[in-house]
């Protein structure tokens, strides 16, 4: 391309990580998963190859899905909690780099993301705060009890979805990820990153006759207290309520 534009579009796009980035420095790459402790505890998912069908026509979901905030109340299975958690982060594959292939697309697949779930209405499961530990395929409990769902609730400015929600996905960065190969262009990554996720949620959840209501409308400071996330490396990025059409 030779006019202006083109130029500048070619400027843009031409780094492929950032000249000072931790890689390009020779650091190591972060962690492809946070810690937790090995004693814990985890449940386990169905494995999606032990998944009833969950047949919908791709054009009738992209036709039928709309924003819901108001759901039935009616559990979800964990079969179906299974299903949203693979459409959503789901590891089809670690490589040697070690880097994962997920059901999303990540930016140079650095898949920053941590997902958290506030579980309100699932059957089988205990309400209370939980983390989708992606390698294993299971469930991390992190805090028992009704009263992170009010928490939660508040730090949305008081949006009734996440309160009457059968579980809400909450999305949090772990910055170091992504920065390590592509520093401050990365924050940009991060926020389309976050999008294919989401809109994954959205198109899985009309095959289990659910809705989704994406949300990035809360309180940063007061939603990552609550995760006990610094704000910093770690901080919630976006989050989805779902429940029963
Ligand atoms: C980035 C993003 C943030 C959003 N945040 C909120 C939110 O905080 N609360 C809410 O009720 N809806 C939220 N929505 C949903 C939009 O309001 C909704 O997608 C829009 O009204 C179009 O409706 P549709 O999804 O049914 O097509 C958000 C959507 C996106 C894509």
């Amino acid at each position: 391309m030779t006019n202006g534009i083109g130029k500048q579009f070619m400027h843009e796009t031409k780094p492929q990580f950032a000249e000072e980035s931790q890689q390009h420095q020779g650091l190591p790459q972060p962690p492809l998963e946070l810690d937790y402790d090995p004693a814990a505890h985890l449940i386990p998912l169905l494995e999606v190859g032990d998944l009833p069908a969950y047949a919908l026509d791709l054009k009738q979901a992209m036709e039928q899905r709309k924003t819901l905030r108001s759901y039935q109340e009616h559990p979800l299975t964990l079969a179906e909690l299974s299903f949203l958690l693979w459409a959503t982060q789901g590891i089809k594959r670690v490589t040697s780099r070690p880097v994962t292939f997920r059901t999303v697309p990540s930016a140079g697949s650095r898949h920053a993301f941590e997902t958290y779930l506030l579980i309100n209405q699932v059957e089988g499961i205990q309400p209370g705060l939980y983390r989708y530990i992606a390698l294993e395929h299971a469930l991390l409990p992190v805090k028992q009890g009704e009263a992170i769902n009010n928490q939660i609730t508040t730090a949305c400015f008081d949006q009734h979805q996440v309160r009457d929600s059968a579980v809400t996905f909450i999305w949090v960065t772990v910055l170091e990820r992504m920065y390590w190969r592509y520093g401050e262009r990365g924050y940009r990554y991060l926020h389309l990153d976050a999008g294919h996720v989401c809109q994954n949620l959205y198109l899985a959840a009309e095959a289990i006759q659910s809705g989704v209501c994406a949300i990035a409308a809360f309180n940063d400071d007061e939603i990552n207290r609550v995760l006990g996330l610094d704000g910093e490396n770690q901080f919630v990025i976006y989050l989805g309520s779902v429940g029963k059409r």
